[in-house]
């Protein structure tokens, strides 16, 4: 596992860009895991540039949304449908296959069929080969919330009182945030052949902690990080501040000369 410290959001989302950048180029036709949420925002405003820069193809590339709310229009403007589209997928013309663009339907009819759909989608595709993750305050990724299974699939969960109270701050009324969301598992994560995680803020410290030296347990799902054996964690000092471990920055970790070798392991 690479902890890498990082000053602040916006080298965070640089470095983040730049990497998946980097696993593009390597493989044209990359099975990418997408997060939402506040925290890769700065990461996908970069990628816009890089693609609009024609810097890379991503006509090849697949992307597979963590999660979405159940019973949210995909019009809504808080749904994960539609922030895709708003940060990433409208923003460059022609760059991407719309075949290859996959978020979890939260309004079907079946939700129980449309959570199997999206799991053996994943698998047809060749399994992700790279995994974007952020971390909420209470550990959770994607919406797999402390107390989960830690070999869960995709499925249908209830959100933690945390959580609705996190993303309370992207409603007008904080009393429509959905209960429920349809999310991939901490197995569906673990089999991506490598994860990069994304911490950036205070409040993300406690989790942040927990997820990389506290055990691997279900009140912290993050932990599951420690069990992968291909993780790049991009936290910033903020982040990174109840830490015992001191990890190397992104400048004294670049300077070795065996670095490319050790990323992602
Ligand atoms: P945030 O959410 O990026 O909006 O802080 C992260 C998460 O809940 O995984």
């Amino acid at each position: 596992m690479r902890v890498i410290r990082v000053a602040d959001y916006q080298e965070m989302s640089d470095l983040c860009a730049s990497l998946v950048v980097a696993q593009i180029k390597a493989k044209p036709d990359i099975v990418l895991g997408v997060p939402t949420g506040g925290t890769p925002l700065g990461m996908y405003a970069r990628l816009v540039e890089t693609f609009r820069a024609g810097e890379v193809d991503v006509r090849r590339a697949s992307f597979f949304n963590l999660d979405e709310y159940v019973g949210l229009p995909h019009e809504h403007a808080q749904s994960y449908h539609a922030y895709m589209r708003r940060h990433l997928y409208d923003q460059v013309e022609d760059a991407f296959t719309p075949e290859n663009l996959h978020v979890p339907d939260g309004n079907a009819g079946d939700l129980q069929k449309a959570c199997e759909s999206y799991e053996a989608a994943i698998r047809a595709a060749g399994g992700m080969d790279l995994c974007m993750l952020g971390i909420g305050a209470n550990g959770h990724v994607a919406f797999n919330e402390p107390g989960c299974s830690l070999a869960s699939r995709v499925r249908v969960v209830r959100l933690a009182e945390r959580t609705v109270l996190d993303n309370a701050r992207f409603f007008a009324d904080p009393a429509t945030v959905p209960r429920h969301a349809m999310t991939m598992g901490t197995g569906t994560i673990r089999d991506a052949r490598a994860l990069i995680l994304l911490a950036s803020g205070e409040g993300k410290a406690a989790a942040v902690a927990a997820a990389l030296e506290g055990p691997v347990t279900s009140r912290c799902p993050a932990s599951i990080v420690q069990l992968h054996p291909r993780v790049v964690f991009l936290v910033d000092e903020a982040a990174a501040s109840g830490l015992t471990v001191r990890h190397p920055s992104w400048e004294e970790y670049r300077s070795d000369p065996h670095a490319e070798t050790f990323l992602f392991q």
